[in-house]
């Protein structure tokens, strides 16, 4: 066969045409999803009589003989196979002779190629869950030792409040949540055969969508056959899920880069993360969240470019959709990669450093709000206390002084109504304790949390 198509041609392509069309490059990616869908589809044809069983069983051979040879490094199609189908339908007639010529009945490349990338697709999301919850456990085991750790929280990278340590890194497991939870509604829309919907018309070959659809563990198949052969919709999700994990593993990383630094010093990169620098001795640098941050553009890019690639196509299929197989594949390889470095990160290259922390937390005014709460509760409206405090704040920075400096007589010359115990309501523990409000950093409610996370995730690590 020096061609797949039809008698129709009678010269050769220019050779750089042929480069251009092939895929076999990277569709070589779909292999072993391009023989499954090729077993359930013979298993189909021999169900609806159009293969004897002895034909399907000899086809079926012949397709698991291509995936022990692609397994020994012996299956190596080149750019005259053009694509994965061609590939392996070229090299089925090789093996079983011309009877592998029969398989391509009732359907056509474009059904094939839509399977294929969906059935891909759905074992790399679920794999991407185990990535997931991996990062999440990492959260969950800083979480659970820093409960009592405090941490400046910020607003406008500004000093706002202090909170538990362990409520912030919290807040990534539940950004990560919500990325499992999108994940998994994409999946409901990749998980639909369009299998059978043949070029786009469906076929007058009387075969059983729904037992391919069965074989292959979809969910259902789709109701219009030129729907089926021209939606990449599901494609396009994935890639914006992929870019909101993507968006989350940046903003910790971000985070986590100023934490390292002098400036900061939150956090100490260990040995096994952090690089060195080739001219400067003193540096440690850390590369694995700065990486993850700039990988973020290629994700995006590849989300603007799939919206780009579908957005002017006439239905059904073109080959404009070619281009989805890239940028499927560069999502899926880094976010893998991106989710295992930072998981690694937490889990190994990165330590805390609590007397950064407590002194970050017991040198600043982020304990302002709690003594206009103080006079609220005294009976003040709040934006009388809101000013009154505003005054203290700045006597006190002109002072050079913080709040907790002040004793009873200079407080009781702002309000008569401040008594002794609001000392004791400036210390940040304290201050940490008391944001009891649902959802809030006091320590009770984040150790609820963390009892949550532990019945969901499993014990820490
Ligand atoms: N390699 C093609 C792709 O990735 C397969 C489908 C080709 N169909 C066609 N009618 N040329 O989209």
């Amino acid at each position: 066969m020096s061609s797949a198509w039809s008698n129709r041609f009678e010269q050769g392509l220019n050779p750089a045409i042929e480069c251009f069309n092939a895929s076999i490059g990277f569709d070589i990616t779909l292999l072993q999803e391009d023989l499954d869908g090729s077993i359930a589809h013979s298993k189909m044809l021999r169900d609806c009589g159009l293969l004897t069983a002895q034909e399907a069983a000899q086809i079926e051979i012949g397709l698991e003989q291509i995936r022990t040879e692609s397994a020994e490094g012996t299956f190596q199609p080149d750019v005259k196979d053009e694509d994965i189908h061609f590939a392996v339908e070229k090299r089925l007639i090789a093996i079983i002779g011309s009877l592998g010529k029969k398989l391509h009945t009732g359907r056509s490349r474009n059904d094939q190629v839509g399977t294929d990338l969906r059935l891909w697709l759905r074992r790399r999301i679920d794999e991407l869950d185990d990535f997931l919850e991996r990062f999440q456990r990492a959260l969950l085991t800083h979480s659970q030792a820093n409960v009592y750790t405090l941490i400046p929280g910020y607003t406008h990278l500004q000093r706002a409040q202090p909170v538990s340590l362990a409520h912030h890194l919290l807040a990534y497991v539940e950004m990560i949540q919500r990325d499992r939870e999108r994940l998994i509604d994409v999946r409901s829309r990749v998980n639909i055969s369009p299998l059978g919907a043949a070029a786009l018309a469906g076929t007058s070959v009387p075969i059983n969508r729904r037992q391919t659809a069965q074989a292959l563990a979809f969910d259902d198949i789709y109701a219009n056959s030129i729907d089926a052969v021209s939606d990449r919709d599901f494609a396009v999700e994935f890639v914006g899920a992929a870019s909101l994990i993507m968006v989350h593993l940046s903003r910790l990383s971000e985070e986590v880069i100023f934490w390292a630094s002098e400036e900061f010093s939150f956090v100490r990169l260990t040995d096994r993360c952090a690089t060195g620098s080739s001219l400067m001795p003193q540096k440690k640098n850390p590369d694995v969240p700065e990486l993850v941050r700039g990988k973020c553009g290629r994700v995006f890019g590849h989300l603007q470019g799939l919206l780009t690639m579908v957005k002017g196509l006439p239905l059904a299929y073109n080959k404009d959709l070619q281009e989805d197989k890239e940028a499927l594949f560069d999502t899926v390889s880094t976010v893998q990669a991106s989710l295992e470095a930072m998981s690694i990160l937490l889990e190994e290259g990165l330590e805390f450093c609590p007397e950064r922390l407590a002194s970050a937390v017991e040198s600043d005014f982020s304990n302002a709000t709690d003594v206009a709460d103080y006079l609220v509760a005294k009976g003040i409206p709040f934006r009388e206390a809101y000013q009154m405090v505003g005054g203290v704040v700045k006597r006190c920075i002109q002072d050079g002084i913080l709040l907790r400096d002040l004793n009873l007589a200079q407080w009781r010359e702002v309000s008569p109504s401040i008594d002794a115990d609001l000392h004791e309501k400036l210390v940040p523990k304290q201050v940490v304790a008391s944001r009891l409000s649902e959802g809030g950093t006091a320590f009770e409610l984040v150790k609820e949390q963390l009892s949550y996370w532990h019945s969901r995730l499993g014990a820490p690590n």
